[in-house]
This record gives C-alpha cells, sequence and structure tokens, in this order.
C-alpha cells in the first residue's frame, strides 16, 4: 500500500548526478521546505513540495502519515565490524587509564583477542546478536550497513561470519552488505608470519567467499605491523580477479602507503585516512577511489587528530562518513554521532557532513544508484528526524533525534509516542 509522508518541514532529496558527489557538489542537498514523500512498493514515487506531491494519483488513496519533523534519506553506513562475540572491556579499562592502542595490543588486547570467543561462537547465535544489533541501526535512522568480517582469520571462521551476516540478514529489515576481511591481522597459529597467513588467507579464503557469494567486498588492514602496501596491493588484486571489490584500511595509525596501495589495485573506498599526506589524497582522485572517514574512532581513541577532510574535499575526493561500529576502536552504532564529529573535529560543514553519510556512503557499497538519495524510482530508504532545520542533527549529539525509519517503502521503526497514527 502506498504511504505518502507529510508534515516534512525540511527534504533534503540529494538529487544530483548519478556519481559519488565531491567538492562543491557535495554541498548540494536538494532541500524542499514543506515537503511530502509518497512511497509505493518498496519505491519513491514523488518527492518533492507537499502541494505537487498531493497531486499525484496514488496520494489520495495512500495511508497519510504527518511526521513533523525533518526528511532524509536512511543513512548508509558503508564500514562496520558489526559481528564479534563480546565487547572489549578489558581493553577500554586499559585505554581509559591511558594506554594506547598499540600498547593495548602489546598486552594482549586488540584484534586478535577478539578472535577466540568468536570462533568459539555458535554462527546461529552469531546471527541473532547481529540482527538484534541491526534493530539499534535502524533505530538511530541507517537503512543500510555494511559488515565486516576479521574475527574469525580461519577458513572456517571467516566463512562462519558471512554466514552469520546472511542469516541475519533474513531477521531483520537493515539491509547489510558482506565483506571479507581476513586479512584483518595474523591469528596467533601463525606466530607472526604475515606473509604465510596472507598466502592462506589468498589461496583458501578468498575463493571460497567469492564462490560461495558470501561477499561483496574484500578488506585488508594495511598499517605496520599488520600488513604492508604491497602485500595489500597483491592480496587485493587477488581479490579482485575473484570478482570481490577491493577495500582498504589505510593510513588509521601512520602513513604507510595503504591508500595509494588501495588506490593501485582498483579499491572502491580507502577508509579512515587519518595521516594521508598530499600525495595519497591526489592518488585517490586520480583513482575514483572514495575517501570514507570514521571520526568517531578518533574520538572514541581520544585521539587529537583528525582525517583532513577540507584538504580531501578541496582536492576534489569524494567523502563518506561511516561509524566504523568495533568492540576495540568504536562501540558506537549511531550515524548522528558520527554527524557531530565530522562536523566539530573535521570541520565539514552539516550539508557535506549529510552528503557523506548519505549518497555518498551508498557510492562507497557499489549501491548509489538506488540507495542514498530520495529521487522518484530510488529503494525508499527514508529517515525522519524531530528537527525544524536539518543542522539541527549535527547539531545536537549524544542523543537519538530519529522519529521513524522507512526501509524499502516499510516503516521499521517508530520513536515510541512520538508520532500519531498506526
Ligand atoms: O577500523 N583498524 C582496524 N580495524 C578496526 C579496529 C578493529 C578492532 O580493534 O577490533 C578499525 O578501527
Ligand atoms: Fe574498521
Amino acid at each position: 500500500m502506498a504511504i505518502l509522508f507529510s508534515g516534512i518541514k525540511q527534504l533534503l532529496t540529494f538529487a544530483g548526478d548519478n556519481a559519488p558527489r565531491a567538492g562543491a557538489a557535495m554541498r548540494e542537498t536538494g532541500l524542499v521546505d514543506n515537503a511530502a514523500v509518497l512511497v509505493n512498493g518498496g519505491v519513491i514515487e514523488a518527492a518533492g513540495p507537499r502541494a505537487a506531491v498531493a497531486r499525484h494519483p496514488l496520494a489520495k488513496k495512500a495511508r497519510k502519515v504527518e511526521v513533523n519533523g525533518i526528511c532524509l534519506p536512511g543513512f548508509v553506513d558503508s564500514h562496520t565490524h558489526a559481528v564479534f562475540a563480546e565487547p572489549r572491556l578489558k581493553d577500554f579499562s586499559m585505554r581509559t587509564a591511558g594506554a594506547s592502542y598499540e600498547e593495548i595490543r602489546a598486552a594482549g588486547g586488540g584484534i586478535v583477542s577478539s578472535v577466540g570467543a568468536v570462533r568459539r561462537q555458535p554462527q546461529a547465535e552469531m546471527a541473532a546478536q547481529l540482527a538484534a544489533r541491526a534493530a539499534r541501526f535502524l533505530e538511530c535512522g541507517t537503512t543500510t550497513a555494511e559488515v565486516k568480517s576479521g574475527y574469525g582469520l580461519s577458513l572456517e571462521s571467516e566463512l562462519k561470519m558471512l554466514r552469520a551476516v546472511r542469516e541475519a540478514a533474513k531477521r531483520t529489515p537493515l539491509e547489510m552488505i558482506p565483506t571479507l576481511l581476513a586479512a584483518h591481522g595474523v591469528p596467533p597459529e601463525f606466530n607472526g608470519d604475515a606473509q604465510k597467513y596472507l598466502d592462506y588467507a589468498t589461496e583458501e579464503i578468498l575463493p571460497r567467499a567469492a564462490k560461495e557469494k558470501l561477499a561483496v567486498f574484500a578488506d585488508i588492514f594495511c598499517e605496520r605491523g599488520y600488513f604492508t602496501p604491497e602485500q595489500t596491493v597483491a592480496y587485493l588484486k587477488a581479490a579482485r580477479r575473484l570478482g570481490l571489490i577491493p577495500k582498504v584500511h589505510s593510513e588509521q595509525l601512520s602513513n604507510y602507503g595503504g591508500t595509494r596501495a588501495g588506490a593501485a589495485a582498483g579499491a572502491i573506498s580507502a577508509d579512515h585516512a587519518d595521516h594521508v599526506f598530499a600525495e595519497d589524497i591526489a592518488a585517490m582522485r586520480e583513482a575514483g577511489v572514495i575517501a570514507t572517514l570514521l571520526p568517531a574512532s578518533n574520538f572514541y581513541l581520544g585521539a587529537s587528530k583528525y582525517p583532513p577532510a577540507r584538504e580531501i574535499i578541496s582536492e576534489g575526493v569524494p567523502v563518506a562518513l561511516a561509524t566504523d561500529f568495533n568492540p576495540g576502536t568504536c562501540p558506537c552504532w549511531n550515524m548522528q554521532f558520527v554527524l557531530s564529529a565530522a562536523c566539530t573535529h573535521c570541520a565539514m560543514t552539516p550539508e557535506e557532513a549529510l552528503c557523506a553519510a548519505t549518497v555518498n556512503g551508498a557510492w562507497a557499497l557499489g549501491i548509489g544508484d538506488r540507495a542514498g538519495a530520495i529521487v522518484a524510482g530510488r529503494q525508499a530508504d527514508l529517515a525522519f528526524f524531530e528537527a525544524d532545520d536539518y543542522r539541527e542533527l549535527c547539531y545536537y549529539f549524544g542523543a537519538n533525534q530519529n522519529l521513524l525509519t522507512v526501509k524499502k517503502g516499510k516503516i521499521v521503526y517508530r520513536a515510541p509516542g512520538r508520532i500519531a497514527g498506526r
């Protein structure tokens, strides 16, 4: 049944080119005041000024929802590690006592400390836990999330994580796009031999994940003490030959060359970018790589350094924003907090931040032609917030301002007691 959403004080459509937005185009929100959106059969029928949408032939018989807030495309969170068995509270205690990410790792915490519990966890339990987490994303206005493996670090456990994503996707309206992150760290049984582990991942894990269509993307953590830029290029090229689209964790803790390695291997996005230099930014622009910034992780790590968003945007590289939700560096699933961190710590404008969290996030997942914008014919993925002005979304922080989330034309979350009607 068609639904007509009205009472929209501001609608941000992000209508524009069918491509990732760069430079000044990141500030074009497609703002419509006093708007309405009509959805039917999972897609957007019409969106624009209220009076114009009301004249659509389907509007009369449609179910009416009066929102009294603002409307955006549902957030596309293009970088998460949402499958993990346990929070890392010991790491957190060490962090509050002043330890750095590397010191925590040296003391037995960090990525590899998540592996034991993940290997022990049955797939069904993992899927149930992920489906429960998916509900938290939906209630904050996220309608699509990328989900990485990367805490199994063996053929069996990495595939189990990806199968859990597939299983959980049947139980939640949140759209989840899987990424194989077998190259997240070196598991203990390889005794620090990164190349040997990477050979195993290349020969055993990549082909199986590709063959069983368990992942869309392949990702690698390129950082000193993890995997080198040379290893990154070789691994991502092998992934690409198998039909997996490359992504890379790069320049998170130091300037190490992962961004250029990702660009050389045809990565769709290079993620983190905290320590990028001019030559890394140029390589992204030339290779058409999206820079995915994850400032909530900088916040959680207590970093004084944030990604140089202004430089990246002024050089014409499209920027996406994502949570990086994970147990070690970002226990936060709320994209509204990411907006705040991007504006207050990366000097992004609210317009750029909202573009980065919606339409550019969709392009970072290769789904920009169907999601991320409120345009007739696109998937009806919407989020409504309690505000008069869209800038309030970036201004207030630490709260959930979401009123209503719509996925493929269905209301999948409604803030209790906020909106009249069924
Ligand atoms: O994006 N940098 C590597 N991966 C994650 C951290 C994962 C963890 O610490 O468990 C990140 O920050
Ligand atoms: Fe990450």
